[in-house]
């Protein structure tokens, strides 16, 4: 039987020793570069939502900027950026993380979203979950649910989207 989304994953380049030593980095701009790849990419994250309405879709700088404001249209809702430190201009929140190759920190204004909202979390890949389990404390101490997060790829062997799921986030990725 075909891998799902065996003509997606195709389309991700990966380039060994980026940026360090010993990282495969999986490489999806070359996905990006081709229209209808990447239109199916959009529409298989908008399918595993089954139907579930978000209020927003935030998603973390840079590369996952370009799948939630892609899927956000797709779906109507708006898209909250989580934007890595310094360039948001208003009262901001922060949190920082540790990714697989450093730490970083990410930051979204204190008042981009009310108690409550629905909110799904997107990016390109998930690895060590760093990011993403930052992305998720960040939204909640601003009171929004985030049970649900959307990745094109995910690294499974570094353990990511099984932090997410203990944190009672679901995790859909399309590639492994
Ligand atoms: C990459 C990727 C995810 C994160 C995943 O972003 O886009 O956001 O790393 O790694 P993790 O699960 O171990 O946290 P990066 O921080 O390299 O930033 P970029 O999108 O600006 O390239
Ligand atoms: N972000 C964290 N780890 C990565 C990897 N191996 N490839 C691409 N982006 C990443």
């Amino acid at each position: 039987l075909a891998e799902p989304n065996a003509d997606l994953a195709e389309m991700i380049r990966t380039i060994p020793d980026h940026p360090k030593p010993g990282i495969m980095f999986r490489d999806i701009s070359t996905l990006m570069l081709d229209g209808g790849s990447f239109a199916a990419t959009i529409d298989r994250l908008a399918e595993a939502l089954e139907g579930d309405a978000p209020d927003l879709i935030a998603g973390t700088e840079a590369r996952g900027f370009v799948f939630a404001s892609a899927l956000a249209y797709r779906l109507g809702c708006g898209v909250l950026m989580l934007r890595k430190a310094g360039k948001l201009p208003g009262p901001s929140v922060r949190i920082e993380y540790a990714l697989e190759y450093g730490t970083d920190m990410l930051e979204m204004h204190d008042d981009a979203c009310g108690p409550g909202a629905n909110i799904v979390l997107v990016d390109d890949l998930i690895a060590t979950g760093g990011t993403a389990l930052a992305a998720v404390e960040l939204l909640r101490g601003r009171g929004a649910h985030v049970s649900q997060a959307l990745f094109v790829i995910d690294l499974p062997e570094l353990g990511g989207a099984q932090k997410l799921r203990d944190a009672g986030v679901e995790p859909h990725a399309l590639v492994e």
